[in-house]
């Protein structure tokens, strides 16, 4: 096969990942809670009165509306996606030629990554600065040199947690000419969305999901807000049925509802702040603060933990030691109760090994 396929494709790995099968998992930042089963069943009913036989609407007006209604931002300013990560692809089918230059900060969501190397573009990683800050003048810097097309931030970030403060993305906004796409996957956890600058920024593209605070990672829905120019862009690359009927009900559903869905925002921040408090106390750990539903922590004993974990039929995410990063933990927030067990085998490994 090597012969058809293209050069920047021969080496890349095929995302064929299994579900994970563990009692606790807390390795993908999902919802520890599911879609309340009240609304489930409202589901149902609604499916059964629906055509299956009708291909669904191509773009999504009701899931349109409900989503202008939650974000402010006008039907004609937003596309929705197969997961973020298909807006994504999006992003790149519509604007990315081969060898355009993509800037990041590092380290950041993989799929910012990968998706530009399947664009064959180039891209440049800029590695964070002491503590993990971004390194915000080199992200404006190689963007200009480098006459980049498009610019990641991810607000907060995955895996760092870090937190974009509104003076950092304006001074980005107001020091570049490329596309600033801005990843809020997180940003009901934060709560400081940037939403709001797309009035004065025809640059800027603001992603968004369904997979993390809505607890919705398996009906695959992301979404993308921008000024209409660059959302109808976008529409022209978009596959004609993208997301399936159940998608879109399931969506307009948990919008509709989302008092009830996001009322858990509460109890994961402050599991989160014990969680890090307790961590804290912990030698050799070294905590970041975080603004989403999961917590970052650099140590040696990293792999340990994750073995550990895993031994008690627990799945958290390792990030192997590099050159420039140590071994690292990025653990989900779970239920308390699931938080309480995975602390205390985390800290049983670090005094067995003091
Ligand atoms: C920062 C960030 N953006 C986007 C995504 C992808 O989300 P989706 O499930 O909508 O594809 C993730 C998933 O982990 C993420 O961490």
């Amino acid at each position: 096969m090597k012969e058809f396929t293209r050069e920047n494709i021969k080496n890349l790995v095929a995302y064929k990942v299994d579900a994970p099968q563990y009692e606790i998992i807390v390795n993908a930042n999902e919802s520890a809670y599911d879609f309340p089963m009240i609304l489930k069943r409202q589901f149902c009913d609604d499916i059964c009165n629906t055509d299956l036989n009708r291909y669904p609407e191509a773009c999504f007006p009701e899931l349109l509306e409900a989503l202008s209604d939650y974000t402010g931002v006008p039907t004609e300013g937003i596309i929705c996606g197969s997961g973020s990560d298909e807006v994504i692809a999006l992003i790149n089918q519509a604007f990315v030629d081969p060898g355009d230059v993509i800037v990041s900060h590092s380290p950041s969501f993989s799929m910012y990554e990968i998706w530009s190397s399947i664009a064959n573009a180039n891209y440049v990683p800029v590695p964070d600065l002491a503590d993990h800050i971004p390194d915000l003048d080199s992200i404006i810097q190689k963007a200009n040199e480098l006459d980049a097309k498009i610019i990641y931030l991810c607000n907060p970030n995955n895996p760092t947690g870090y937190t974009f403060s509104r003076e950092q993305i304006l001074k980005v906004l107001n020091s570049v000419s490329a596309l600033l796409i801005l990843d809020e996957a997180y940003i009901e956890f934060f709560g400081e969305s940037s939403v709001d600058l797309l009035k004065k920024y025809p640059n800027l593209l603001v992603l968004r999901t369904f997979s993390k605070a809505f607890g919705l990672a398996g009906i695959r829905c992301g979404y993308a807000l921008g000024n209409k120019d660059i959302i109808d862009v976008l529409y022209k690359v978009k596959g004609p049925y993208n997301l399936n009927v159940m998608t879109q009900k399931i969506a307009v559903l948990a919008l509709k509802n989302r008092d009830k869905i996001l009322s858990h925002l509460g109890e994961i921040r402050s599991e989160r702040e014990t969680i890090k408090s307790e961590l804290e106390s912990l030698k050799t750990l070294k905590i970041y603060p975080s603004g989403s539903n999961f917590i970052f922590f650099e140590t040696p004993l990293a792999q340990a933990i994750y073995q550990k974990l895993l031994d008690n039929n627990i799945l958290i995410k390792w990030f192997k030691d590099t050159d420039r990063h140590p071994g690292s933990i990025r653990f989900s927030i779970g239920k308390p109760s699931e938080n309480q067990q995975i602390l205390s085998i985390i800290r049983k490994v670090v005094t067995e090994n003091a």
